[in-house]
């Protein structure tokens, strides 16, 4: 495949066209080997990623140094601000300038929408969004197609129900809009008050995308091919005692899908959204996707690092 991917940076899913998708799949397969410790690597020696992390993650800062690493870099940053001089009172912009004066790259990810474009407009170096508030979450969005893809070796025709906290979840709505570039069916799962945003919505029906509103699990668990599973987002509600009467809406379980002809993802972390009878099933993605986090930000790093 030619080189078509083009990017300074990764802000937003909806930068990304089908064939830029298609073709970090394509480059993530080629790194499998490398991902997994079977082949070695060099070809980002001498380089050095920023991780700069205002919110909690595993995975996503885990699997980006792990890519990194996995290619012969470096990577420095912080994973909270109270260890860094923003807690001082130094501002984000100051801190990214730091940043691109010692890094060929940065990863961000802040609680506020919009603070990866902002970085990205002031900064040199590339700039990838690892999650913006209950905006975007661009990467995970890559290994979710990328994890489907694998599975099912076509993302067009799928029926796929995005389940749990559409209205906060950044990662399903990169992922409506990124299965919306493909010959896709989705199902939006949520209590009325989780609902996908009218913005996106908005975006998909004037694409004429096929989607449709759900709060019945049970409804449509005999109609998809994927059911992604989301966790409610307690730290984006501003009243806990909304939390609580939304916490636990819904739960895969055996019983729910047993026989059924399907596959669960979830970009985790789960709180109890999937039981751990599900773990040891063939239906657990779950850990697989968690996996191809490191080929897919391989595949993204060795084209945005120059
Ligand atoms: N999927 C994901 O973003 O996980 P973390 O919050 O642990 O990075």
């Amino acid at each position: 495949m030619i080189n078509i991917f083009n990017f300074n940076d990764i802000i937003s899913i909806k930068d990304l066209k089908r064939e830029d998708i298609d073709f970090i799949i394509d480059e993530a397969l080629k790194l499998e080997k490398i991902a997994a410790s079977e082949e070695k690597s060099d070809i980002l020696d001498g380089k050095i990623l920023g991780m700069m992390f205002f919110e909690p993650s595993t995975r996503t800062k885990l699997s980006f140094e792990t890519a990194m690493k996995r290619l012969g870099g470096e990577c420095i940053g912080f994973e909270n601000s109270i260890t860094s001089s923003v807690s001082k009172g130094e501002s984000i912009a100051d801190t990214a300038k730091m940043f691109e004066a010692y890094c060929d790259g940065l990863v961000i990810r802040h609680e506020m929408e919009g603070v990866s474009k902002f970085i990205s407009d002031i900064v040199n170096v590339p700039v990838i969004n690892a999650g913006d508030g209950a905006s975007q979450h661009p990467t995970q969005t890559l290994l979710d197609l990328y994890t489907i893809k694998k599975e099912f070796k076509d993302i067009n025709n799928l029926k796929i129900a995005l389940i749990g906290d559409l209205k906060y979840g950044r990662t399903v709505h990169s992922l409506a809009y990124a299965l919306g570039l493909y010959n896709t069916e989705m199902y939006f799962v949520s209590p009325k008050e989780l609902q996908m945003p009218d913005e996106i919505l908005h975006d998909l029906e004037k694409n004429k995308i096929k989607f449709h509103k759900k709060e019945d699990l049970k409804e449509i668990v005999d109609k998809v091919d994927v059911l992604y599973v989301t966790r409610i987002q307690k730290e984006r509600f501003g009243d806990e005692e909304e939390y609580q009467k939304i916490k636990g809406a819904y739960k895969i379980d055996k019983n729910l899908i047993e026989g059924k002809d399907l596959i669960v993802m979830h970009p985790l972390p789960r709180i109890d959204e999937i039981d751990a009878d599900i773990d040891n099933t063939k239906y657990n993605k779950y850990f697989e996707q968690a996996f191809n986090a490191v080929p897919v930000r391989m595949a993204i790093l060795k084209n945005l690092i120059k």
